[in-house]
């Protein structure tokens, strides 16, 4: 059996958790890959909201295994606050949620880390969700860091202390001084690391193996966007893990071949969150109108999202390296009401007009070139099919398709489970 893919095509936030749960009815397991407790999923059903950071967006239906994979960066300390959060919906946890033992932990030397080097950057700084993702990243490829599986060890602990030294001498090297109380923080480390041994570990790509033998279905979720990747995205300012396709392979243990359907989601506008490049970003009504009506805070800062046109050589971009089948397009409803709708479709770069994405994308390289459409008045979110678009929607889709070369196959009208129309 093969395994889909769901990945977000921007820089993040597109609708990747929502979308997810929609789908897990058709799958037997759903699995993390990459990202860490830096992402953050929302759902929506039942009037409840839901916002996941680590644990997989399947987690809310009986029939699904939810995964956390080898790719993922878990720190313990959130992982059981997720878990606390789940308490109330008396869900099965030892049997539904599985963790690789390959999976790096975050240790609170880490956050530290990612305090101390953000602090120090001053305004050159990435604009890090502050998870310590990066530093957990550096000790995964440096060979130094601590995996999910040593917990089971007798003398992990000894591990941790000659890495948590280690980094508080790191620590004091950063120009910028922090202050922490380490001891209190390993109180609170060590207690959930016991919660987290709690649950199943397992060798997740013998797991997923079997799985596809025995003809399961699996579906792979996205943290982070495209643009976000280590490799792909507008570096440095970057997640520090592929959140392109081919790190669903890393990340799982997944065959290239064995992958099916691509999913590419994206929003019918653009956000960003944190500090780096963004060509059609506004700073106008339209821009502000988009932040208001989307309620543009990220899941799991709160800090206001930038907002902009939808940017279609980033996002063609996005198409190849994923090699993206289908499109999902969410948050259409927050555009009722504009006058007009601009989608970049190409860049003015160095006195020319390009239509691929350049190495350097800052505002003094790229001029974006727009299209222009009409809006559409009608509202949404009550919509439940296609028949009921209004006409320049169905333009601007169309239009999408077609410079996008990819189906449009769902789009969504709200943040609800319902409100989500399939084409
Ligand atoms: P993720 O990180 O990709 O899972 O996305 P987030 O959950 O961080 O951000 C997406 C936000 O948009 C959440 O607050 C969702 O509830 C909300 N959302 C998802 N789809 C739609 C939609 O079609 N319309 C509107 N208005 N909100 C949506
Ligand atoms: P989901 O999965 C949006 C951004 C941060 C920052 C950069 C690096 O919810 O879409 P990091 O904490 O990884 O060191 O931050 O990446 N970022 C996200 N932006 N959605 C996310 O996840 C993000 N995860 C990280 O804002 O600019
Ligand atoms: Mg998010």
């Amino acid at each position: 059996m093969a395994v889909d893919l769901l990945l977000g095509l921007q820089w993040g936030d597109e609708g990747k958790g929502k979308i997810v749960d929609v789908l897990t009815q058709n799958y037997d397991i759903i699995a993390r890959f990459q990202g860490g407790p830096n992402a953050g999923h929302t759902l929506e059903f039942d009037g409840i909201k839901h916002v996941l950071h680590t644990i997989p967006s399947g987690i809310f239906h009986e029939n699904a295994v939810n995964l956390v994979g080898n790719g993922v960066v878990i720190d313990p300390v959130i992982f059981k606050k997720e878990l606390d959060n789940l308490k109330k919906f008396d869900l099965d946890i030892k049997s539904k949620l599985l963790i690789s033992r390959k999976a790096h932990l975050i240790l609170p030397t880490h956050r530290l880390l990612d305090a101390a080097s953000e602090a120090s950057k001053g305004k050159a700084k990435i604009g890090s969700t502050l998870k310590g993702i990066g530093p957990t990243y550096m000790d995964k490829t440096g060979r130094n860091g601590i995996r999910v599986g040593d917990t089971e060890l007798s003398n992990w602990k000894e591990k941790y202390r000659a890495l948590a030294n280690k980094h508080e001498a790191m620590i004091d090297f950063y120009a910028a001084k922090i202050e922490y109380d380490l001891k209190e923080l390993e109180t609170e480390f060590f207690a959930a690391v016991e919660v987290l041994k709690e649950l199943t570990f397992i060798d997740s790509e013998e797991y997923l193996h079997q799985a596809q033998k025995s003809g399961k279905s699996i579906l792979a979720e996205g943290a982070q966007g495209s643009l976000l990747d280590i490799d792909f995205g507008t570096y440095p300012y970057v997640t520090s893990s592929n959140t392109t396709a081919a790190g669903a392979c890393t990340g799982l243990g997944v065959a290239p071949g064995k992958i099916k359907e691509v999913f590419g989601i994206f929003k019918a506008y653009a956000t960003r969150v944190g500090s780096g490049p963004f060509p059609t970003e506004l700073f106008d009504n339209y821009g502000e109108t988009m932040g208001r009506v989307g309620n543009e805070f990220g899941a799991t800062t709160g800090r206001p999202r930038r907002c902009g046109w939808l940017d279609l050589v980033a996002l063609r971009y996005a198409v190849q390296v994923n090699g993206v089948t289908q499109l999902m397009m969410m948050k259409g409803d927050v555009l009722s009401g504009f006058d007009k709708l601009k989608i970049c479709t190409a860049y003015e770069y160095k006195g020319k007009k390009i239509s691929h994405l350049p190495y350097n994308i800052e505002a003094e390289n790229v001029k974006p070139i727009y299209s222009e459409m009409k809006g559409w008045r009608e509202d949404l979110t009550k919509m439940n099919s296609v028949e009921q678009f209004p006409t320049e929607l169905n333009d601007y889709i169309e239009f999408l398709e077609k410079e996008l070369e990819v189906p449009i196959k769902i789009v969504s009208v709200g943040p609800d489970r319902t409100q989500t129309i399939h084409r």
